[in-house]
């Protein structure tokens, strides 16, 4: 009988946990008989004919490394017809079965795109520290970051006390607050802004000025990349300086300093401004993340032994389970109001 062989590839932003996926989709790939070929630079590779076979001695040791020894790219094969056809054909003659693709939301919706207007075979495995996947609970990823950004805030909450300064913390996390809230509220934040949050000015510098009252002479605010600040009327008086690249994806980053000059200005605090960064991507993944990466690749070669195509996998109620992976593309996922509630309850 033929053995099957699928292909394998990292699109997106890269994340701890990439590696531990790769591994498990080879190791569980290799006891079923079934042949793994990596795409290098996501579906660049693709377009660029970068594929060739992974064995268990390529994936020897990669478990606890960051970073995703195929390579990712932002690359999108819908960009324009032709390069569109280059893929399928490359596809077509690796003599592929099918492809288990490892992305965000914008990976993930090109595969879905790939399996419902062209019939190419995907099963989706999500990832992103952002944990902003439509469908999936979790994301590989998440959780290392999440204790990246926690470690930074421990280390500048020393500094902050020590010179009496207002520390504004701006984290990843695109559209979404998950990264800022979870890391926020774990690092014992002051307060933390959000995008899914509308927050005036006056709250802010209110909840830091009675905090300062109270006999504290420092604090932490955690700001998403996203969040924006507003007045009392509701406009947005504080939002992120944005600019598009060459795919025209809004590229973040920079609204933690204008925050910091609103707190120094209405407030006269000495502010400090520290934006994490692409620190937040890197790193050995933390044990709950090589987890979820390694039932994610055992899952995946599950359904390609089933011949169980155009899936995603997802975690939900604490276990791992296939949707179609047409979710992707149903919603937005946002941080739950409540859990944002519940930070609040610390802002003093
Ligand atoms: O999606 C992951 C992410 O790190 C986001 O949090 C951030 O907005 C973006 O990627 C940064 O992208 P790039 O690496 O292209 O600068």
């Amino acid at each position: 009988m033929k053995r099957a062989k699928i292909g394998i590839l990292t699109g997106g932003g890269d994340c701890p946990g990439l590696n531990a996926t790769i591994r498990s989709v080879t190791k569980s790939a290799d006891v079923e008989g079934i042949e793994v070929f990596g795409i290098s630079q996501g579906f660049l590779g693709l377009y660029e004919n970068q594929i060739s076979r992974i064995s268990l001695r390529e994936v020897s040791g990669v478990l606890p490394q960051g970073g995703t020894i195929l390579g990712s790219s932002r690359f999108n094969p819908f960009k324009r017809d032709e390069i569109l056809e280059v893929c399928l054909d490359h596809y077509k003659k690796a003599g592929l079965d099918g492809l288990v693709v490892i992305g965000g939301d914008g990976t993930l919706g090109i595969a879905n795109d790939l399996w419902q207007k062209h019939q190419l075979p995907v099963i989706g495995i999500p990832k992103t520290i952002d944990n902003d996947v439509y469908g999936t609970d979790r994301t590989i990823g998440f959780y290392t970051a999440v204790q990246t950004c926690v470690d930074a805030i421990d280390k500048l909450h020393t500094t902050a006390e020590s010179h009496n300064f207002i520390m504004v913390v701006e984290l990843m996390g695109r559209h979404c607050g998950f990264l800022a809230a979870y890391a926020g509220m774990a690092g014992g934040a002051d307060f933390i802004l959000i995008p899914e949050v509308e927050v005036t000015v006056n709250q802010m510098v209110g909840s830091l000025k009675e905090r300062h009252g109270r006999g504290k002479n420092f604090s932490i605010v955690v700001v998403a990349e996203d969040a924006k600040l507003y007045d009392d009327k509701g406009q947005e008086v504080v939002s992120t300086p944005t600019y598009k690249d060459e795919y025209g994806k809004i590229k973040l980053g920079g609204v933690g300093q204008l925050v910091a000059d609103v707190i120094k200005n209405e407030l006269g605090y000495e502010t400090r401004y520290t934006n994490l960064g692409h620190v937040q991507r890197g790193g050995s993944p933390v044990a709950i993340d090589r987890l979820l990466a390694t039932s994610f690749g055992c899952a995946a070669i599950e359904l390609v032994q089933k011949n169980v195509w155009g899936a995603l996998l997802a975690y939900e109620k604490g276990g791992v389970v296939a949707k179609h992976i047409s979710v992707v593309r149903d919603g937005k996922k946002t941080l739950p109001v409540g859990y944002y509630k519940m930070a609040q309850r610390f802002f003093r």
